[in-house]
């Protein structure tokens, strides 16, 4: 058996799959976020162990026997988040998670320095952990002056789980430290924020063993002692293994909390000025590209709670059948955009509102809009010369074939839908616990999902969706000028 933790923003989840890699189980631990101010958003890493130790309960209840039979550990999580640790590993405050953008002054004075572009092969988004560390230098002096350790928000549940300091190179790709092209800490851009390699966790390859679980850990899970830890993965890398996205032409959208247009490269391809992502994979020797858009499935979420609907309510309003587009738009830009305009200032939009238009016009405007940043992240792979000829679906919002059409229609590409089951982050975690404990061959084990059914593009909404899009393109520069 082995075991995949993946920390996402919104809960914990533990999943155990057999040497098969036949899904035994799952657990689950809640999250919340907190937004004490505009554009802030945190998390208490105390309450990361919590939702973990919550998450493993389930699973110890529900799989008792599979559970003790654990050999591997993988793990996966949120990604960018600056944990802030004192010299007795004591957390100095809440973790500064990726979607908040209180760093955006020092993400631009950063990202001017032409060094961080060079190295790391991306824009110093203000979610990335550097800048962030600059605000907490620039605001928080005294604490700033206390840190001893770094950690991104998986590799801290890792200190929890085996008492070691590693992260690895896929999550440690969006610190903007890291030198992505050579996968190594670089110690002058650690230095351009005033920190060092010493404050660093040491570095390995996602397939590689990161640490050993804790005998503490290991007699209250009822699992064998010093059983090792994978390096893991970012969630998004984690997803792709698996998914088996590890190969050049392969490629997934993720309707998660945030949304994702991923795709694996054989080669370091960094182009920083389409607004890009490109970080080291959880793979050696291995790279890949992501558009990235902050609020996805949160977009639906936040209409959600004003309505009063769930989610699942209100795309159900919609039913299965593509509607042209109403005339009402919807920027998703709830906590601001990175791909394509790393805009931390932007907010969202409704536009061309009208008596008529019902919450159901809405929700089909809110789907679209999602759908439309990720034709954005399309065209900025494309200038990043990956050109996509097809896509497979994952993340909680795929579940809705309205939004999957929508998105087949915007991208103008086939969304393939995999065959039930559980691929996700937490599954590519756990196939990453099984390379390190078996030496297995990574590629033999992140294999590609069976395809379940397949969404053209809508070829009779094709040209209206165009329009739509057109629309959409026009509005960002129209709310722009009207933003602080
Ligand atoms: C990627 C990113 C998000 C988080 C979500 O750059 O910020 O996808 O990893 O958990």
């Amino acid at each position: 058996m082995y075991l995949g933790l993946d920390l996402g923003t919104s809960g914990v989840k533990a999943l155990l799959i057999d040497a098969g890699q036949t899904v035994i189980g799952s657990g689950h631990g809640s999250l919340d976020v907190s937004r004490p101010h505009p554009g802030w958003s945190e998390q208490n890493p105390e309450h990361w162990i919590r939702a973990c130790e919550d998450a493993i309960a389930e699973l110890k209840s529900s799989h008792p026997d599979e559970l003790a039979a654990v050999k591997g550990i993988g793990l996966s999580g949120q990604m960018h988040g600056a944990t802030l640790l004192d010299a007795a590993d004591k957390v100095l405050r809440p973790c500064i998670l990726w979607n908040d953008t209180r760093s955006h002054a020092e993400a631009a004075v950063l990202d001017a320095d032409p060094r961080f572009r060079a190295l790391t092969g991306n824009i110093v988004f203000p979610g990335f952990t550097a800048p962030k560390l600059a605000w907490v230098k620039n605001n928080e002096p005294a604490l700033f002056a206390k840190v001893a350790k770094v950690l991104l928000p998986k590799d801290f549940l890792r200190l929890w789980l085996s008492g070691e300091h590693i992260s690895e190179m896929s999550d440690s790709a969006g610190t903007s430290w890291l030198d992505v092209g050579n996968r190594r800490w670089s110690t002058d851009l650690l230095a351009a924020t005033s920190l060092d390699e010493e404050q660093m966790p040491s570095l390995v390859e996602g397939t590689h063993k990161a640490g050993a679980l804790r005998s503490e850990l290991a007699s209250k899970w009822g699992v064998q002692a010093g059983i090792p830890i994978a390096g893991g993965a970012g969630d998004n890398a984690a997803s792709a293994c698996g998914m088996g996205t590890v190969g050049a032409g392969h490629a997934f959208v993720s309707l998660g909390t945030s949304g994702v247009l991923f795709a694996a490269n054989a080669s370091y391809l960094p182009n920083p000025a389409s607004a890009v992502h490109t970080f080291c994979h959880a793979l050696p020797n291995t790279w890949h590209q992501m558009g990235v858009i902050l609020s996805a499935t949160d977009s639906l979420n936040w209409l959600s709670e004003i309505t009063g609907k769930s989610a699942g309510e209100l795309t159900a309003e919609l039913g299965d059948t593509l509607e042209a587009p109403s005339g009402v738009s919807f920027l998703p830009y709830l906590s601001g955009e990175r791909t394509p305009y790393n805009d931390a200032a932007i907010r969202g939009a409704f536009a061309g509102l009208a008596h008529e238009s019902s919450r159901a016009v809405l929700t089909q405007a809110v789907l679209e809009g999602v759908a439309f940043a990720f034709r954005d992240s399309l065209d900025a792979l494309a200038k990043a010369g990956t050109s996509l000829t097809r896509v497979t679906a994952i993340g909680g919002g795929s579940r809705s074939r309205y939004w999957l059409k929508a998105i087949a229609t915007a991208l103008q590409l086939p969304v393939d839908i995999p065959a039930d089951g559980d691929f996700g982050a937490a599954f590519g975690a756990a196939r990453l616990g099984l390379i390190a404990a078996t030496g297995a061959d990574p590629l033999e084990v992140c294999t590609a999902p069976r395809t379940d059914a397949t969404i053209e593009p809508d070829a009779a909404l094709g040209g209206v969706y165009a329009d739509a899009y057109q629309r959409y393109r026009e509005l960002y520069p129209a709310i722009r000028a009207v933003t602080a």
